[in-house]
């Protein structure tokens, strides 16, 4: 979703700006631009498409200076035009403007300014904004940006510079994230630490109704009454190849290839001999109020959502404590009783996705202890919930999640082992459960080596329009994220269906064209998940089966009776959602690539989805 850079220094803008912008292309956009100043002349380029685009209409016509600000925008307020596109100016050429988020009253502004003989150029919410600004101005920007806010309802991250004031951003935040990044005689602001990167590792993330005003030599942070705050520095520990594709190519195959490590990293340090158990450092809940849970709710969106419901599975085996998984959309506004010994659990890979914050702040509101599971730090949610675990698995660029849907499976897992070892797990289950831990890394390194021949398989079925996802139990929530990793990103139609329930409608629409992907458990319902599978062949549907290897003679029948398999590593039956994740991503990556897909791009997506 959009994204925000700008600089103020020694240097040409032109090229930070689009390489800044580069790096947030992964949050999803429909058109991009930027504007730089010199003396007094603003130097305006934007385009609808891609930044390639805009680079290519850079090169006729540069923009000089060493002061701007740049977007990437995705259409909310009006179709896909370059006169839509940001930056936005106010009428009289005085004030630009880059936003993010959604200005709910801008039709009424608009209206009563347009009544008042200012012409507007553009459809969208952000140019109204430029118009107040401009409005308002007597000399000081930073004020008329604070006067013009106070008319905003809505949410905004901002970045304003202006013809009259050289050397100088104003930034601004209420719901859209906005980070200041500072450098030797030069600053950044952008809506993503993403961008940044290369650039500087000192960072200050900026609060709701903050503003901060930047120039080559300094920064400040003020509050809504242009107070000055107290801010606070943080340091990122962002490598700077992280957020680059390395040898891959692509950065959803990279970060598939990422899992082990990231998987690691989420459990370094978190997994105690001593006392059999998970530790976290950042949950700032007591162990009493923790052990006082009468009942946890798991809310997120997407594949944050399914790796919720896997984690409800878990959390209900090894810690009998109720579990209920929400869509955050649905949960904001739902008015569910929920008794005092709930905890509420945001699950998100961003920390920004804009229902999810909103399914927070009003379980906050109604006065439940929440934690946040997140991978961005310092994120909004990170930052909202009352406290929570850092997901570790490194920045995820592709728009299709992979490596955060398996950190966050990990850290459920832990989550899992640690409430249950207050409960009812003996020391020894729990020794058990590290040990088993300990070995998923390497089992999703062996998984990675299906990679050929889910390459293959895929040449098989590439030209399908729908696929069934099939799985029971652990495997369920499996199927759910393997259908949705196939539709994002090679648009093809899947559905994710408990692999018993297709009998009660889905098997109408299998046929010879219609492949089914069977998740194949170990343990006790292996018999059942087959019995389903012969359903599916008796009525000529192709069976592409993911089974564990081992045992050879469930391995023979599952060779027997599907039309192609795919081996991952014999694990417990409860840490088989990372293992059989593997080769669902390649397969909608390879499925995808056969398409002609846009793999880290797909169309109408976004990375980040801050808008209701
Ligand atoms: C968007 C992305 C999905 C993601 C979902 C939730 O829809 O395209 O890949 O799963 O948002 O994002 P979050 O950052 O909250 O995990």
């Amino acid at each position: 979703m959009c994204g925000i850079l700008g600089y103020v220094g020694h240097k040409e803008a032109e090229p930070i700006l689009v390489e800044g912008l580069r790096r947030l292309e992964y949050r999803g956009y429909d058109s991009a631009g930027l504007v730089t100043l010199t003396g007094s002349k603003l130097h305006l380029r934007k385009r609808a498409g891609r930044i390639a685009d805009l680079a290519a209409y850079l090169k006729e016509r540069p923009a000089p200076g060493c002061h701007g600000i740049s977007h990437t925008r995705w259409a909310t307020h009006g179709p896909a035009t370059d006169s839509n596109a940001h930056p936005h100016l106010s009428a009289d050429g005085e004030v630009a403007v880059v936003h993010n988020g959604v200005i709910e009253n801008y039709a009424a502004l608009k209206r009563q300014l347009q009544e008042e003989g200012v012409t507007f150029r553009s459809d969208t919410d952000t140019e109204v904004i430029a118009q107040l600004i401009a409005r308002h101005r007597d000399g000081d920007l930073v004020e008329a940006v604070r006067k013009a806010l106070a008319l905003l309802k809505g949410t905004y991250g901002l970045a304003v510079i202006s013809r009259r004031a050289p050397d100088l951003i104003v930034g601004a935040r209420l719901g859209s994230p906005l980070v200041l990044g500072i450098g030797e005689e030069e600053h950044f602001l952008a809506s993503d630490p993403a961008a940044l990167i290369g650039h500087t590792e000192k960072v200050v993330y900026l609060h709701d109704r903050e503003l901060c005003v930047l120039t080559p030599a300094d920064w400040r942070v003020l509050d809504a009454d242009s107070m000055r705050v107290e801010a606070c520095v943080h340091q990122l520990d962002w490598d700077p190849g992280d957020a680059d594709k390395g040898a891959f190519e692509h950065h959803m195959l990279k970060e598939i290839y990422e899992q082990p490590e990231a998987l690691e990293n989420a459990m370094r340090g978190r997994l105690s001999d001593a006392d059999a158990t998970a530790h976290f450092g950042g949950l700032n809940l007591d162990p009493q109020q923790l052990r006082r849970a009468e009942r946890l709710i798991l809310t997120g969106c997407g594949t944050s959502y399914h790796a919720a419901l896997v984690g409800e599975y878990l959390i209900e085996e090894f810690a009998r404590l109720p579990v209920e998984v929400e869509y955050a959309s649905e949960f904001r506004y739902r008015n569910p009783p929920i008794d005092r010994n709930t905890i509420v659990i945001a699950i998100t890979q961003s920390g920004e996705t804009a229902d999810t914050l909103a399914a927070l702040r009003e379980s906050k509101r109604k006065g439940h202890p929440t934690l946040a599971l997140c991978n961005v730090v310092g994120s909004t949610i990170a930052r909202e919930a009352d406290g929570g675990v850092y997901l570790r698995a490194g920045p995820e660029v592709g728009v299709a999640s992979t490596k955060a849907f398996s950190s966050q499976v990990a850290v459920l897992t832990m989550l899992a082992l640690y409430l249950g070892r207050m409960r009812h797990l003996s020391s020894l289950q729990g020794a058990q459960m590290i040990r088993e831990l300990r070995g998923i890394p390497e089992a999703v390194r062996q998984a990675l080596d299906c990679h050929d021949a889910v390459r293959a398989i895929a040449r098989r079925y590439a030209g399908a329009r729908n696929f069934l996802y099939l799985g029971r139990q652990y495997l369920f929530p499996v199927a759910l994220e393997g259908a949705l990793k196939l539709k994002e990103i090679s648009y093809a139609h899947a559905e994710g269906y408990p692999a018993a329930e297709m009998k009660h409608g889905p098997i109408a629409l299998v046929d010879e064209q219609t492949p089914s992907v069977f998740l194949i458990p170990r343990g006790p319902i292996f018999d059942k998940v087959m019995s389903n599978l012969e359903e599916i062949k008796a009525r000529g549907g192709p069976v592409i089966a993911v089974a564990s290897e081992g045992d050879g003679e469930t391995a023979g029948q599952v060779l027997d009776r599907a039309d192609d398999v795919i081996f991952v590593p014999d694990v417990p039956e409860y840490l088989q959602p990372l293992a059989a994740a593997v080769p669902l991503q390649l397969l909608a990556y390879h499925i995808a690539l056969l398409r002609d897909c846009d793999v880290d791009k797909p169309r109408n997506l976004a990375k980040s989805v801050t808008v209701e």
